[in-house]
């Protein structure tokens, strides 16, 4: 008898991360890549990160290499309550649980409150590897459209009027892939519309430190807060953008009602997060380099955003439209007329640039049009060539 084998079916249809996939390409001789959300290694505080390494191997071996807390280290969280305070944002080590990276809290949170068929809302364009965890769950997904600020709340209010939401997810702040930022008043319908609607908001944060100009929009969380909301929304950020993706380090501030349960499933799934990195990030923060570090990298993702900018201005202008990043990695933009950038790609590989078309970034209603950019990595020089190349594969 021949045996047949079945994954589960919400298994069966997921696909491989478009980007992920891309990131192949990018490693050709000689291609431009502007395709991956990676940060410059080249702005790695390599001389911070070997002192950190010392410091955990002279002082705190035995809590560096041993099982530790599901919530995570209590000296990191004492500083990260610090952290979140520069941020706006009060909290205390109780709420604060360290993950291994932000996709690890989306994963976590959005396993804890997804029931079959519940209702989660997210931005379009919005960040694919939450509809990849969204796709794991049996959760159904709508999306709200954004625009140059950022999602469009009054379209997520009509919804409300027909549909039960149980949460939204958002990148508020220099948001993945699409740049913008919610505005004030934005943030604080969407606030308001959560308190009303007993929604659960997710604000996912890994940009907001990495801010071109001084201005800063307060965060959901702390918008909520002000407002007497201590609840609704769940906030969580990373030290992936701001000091290095490969330590997976990233936290969640949790309201109360929800942070038992949630390190529950933490426990679940891999019983704590990596000790020897939680003990590397401690020891790195104690340095006081971490501000120094984030001004670093602010400057020169500034510079690189700008020249992106420019060059596109001067040889893509009548093509290709988009809107001036104030933060972040990403330039999001769109094709002025009517064309398919997944198409286009193959084009652009020939001449050696990759980028990432923008309809990965969409859970319905695609636009071809779009695309997305990342000025993180490549220097100035292959900036301008990456365009002159875009231009030629046109
Ligand atoms: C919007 C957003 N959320 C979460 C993540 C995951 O970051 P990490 O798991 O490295 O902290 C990323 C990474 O690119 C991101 O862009």
């Amino acid at each position: 008898m021949s045996k047949s084998y079945h994954l589960a079916d919400r298994i069966q249809q997921l696909q491989p991360s478009a980007i992920r996939e891309l990131l192949k390409h990018s490693k050709m001789p000689g291609v431009i890549s502007l395709a991956g959300g990676i940060p410059s290694a080249e702005l790695f505080d390599k001389e911070g990160l070997a002192q950190a390494t010392h410091n955990v191997l002279a002082q705190d071996v035995n809590d560096a290499f041993q099982y530790g807390l599901t919530e995570g280290n209590i000296g990191l969280r004492e500083q990260l309550v610090d952290l979140c305070q520069q941020r706006g944002i009060t909290t205390n080590t109780d709420q604060l649980l360290i993950t291994s990276g932000s996709q690890q809290a989306l994963d976590l949170l959005i396993r804890a409150l997804a029931n079959p068929g519940d209702v989660f809302v997210v931005e379009r364009p919005t960040y694919l590897a939450t509809l990849q965890v969204l796709s794991l769950t049996e959760a159904s997904v709508k999306s709200v459209g954004s625009d140059e600020h950022g999602m469009i709340v009054d379209e997520l209010e009509d919804l409300l009027a027909t549909t039960k939401i149980k949460a939204v997810y958002l990148v508020p702040t220099f948001g993945n892939p699409s740049g913008t930022t919610l505005s004030k008043e934005r943030r604080e319908k969407l606030v308001k519309l959560a308190a009303k609607h007993d929604f659960v908001i997710i604000e996912d944060d890994p940009y907001g430190a990495i801010s071109f100009t001084e201005e800063r929009e307060k965060t959901l969380f702390q918008t909520a807060a002000e407002m007497g909301d201590h609840d609704s929304v769940v906030y969580t950020s990373t030290f992936s953008k701001i000091l290095a993706p490969g330590l997976r380090i990233g936290w969640i501030v949790l309201p109360e009602w929800m942070k038992q349960k949630v390190a529950i499933v933490k426990q679940a799934t891999d019983l704590h997060a990596n000790s020897l990195s939680q003990s590397l990030v401690a020891a790195y923060l104690a340095t006081g380099r971490l501000e120094p570090q984030i001004a670093l990298i602010r400057d020169a993702y500034k510079q690189k955003c700008l020249a992106l900018s420019r060059f596109m201005k001067e040889e893509l202008d009548e093509h290709i439209t988009f809107n001036q990043p104030q933060g972040g990695m990403f330039l999001w933009a769109t094709f002025r007329y009517d064309f398919d950038t997944t198409q286009w790609l193959k084009q652009t590989l020939e001449k050696g640039v990759v980028y990432v078309p923008g309809e990965f970034f969409f859970s319905d209603h695609a636009d071809k049009r779009t695309l997305r950019f990342s000025y993180a990595t490549a220097t100035e020089e292959q900036l301008h060539e990456a365009v002159q190349r875009l231009k030629a594969a046109l």
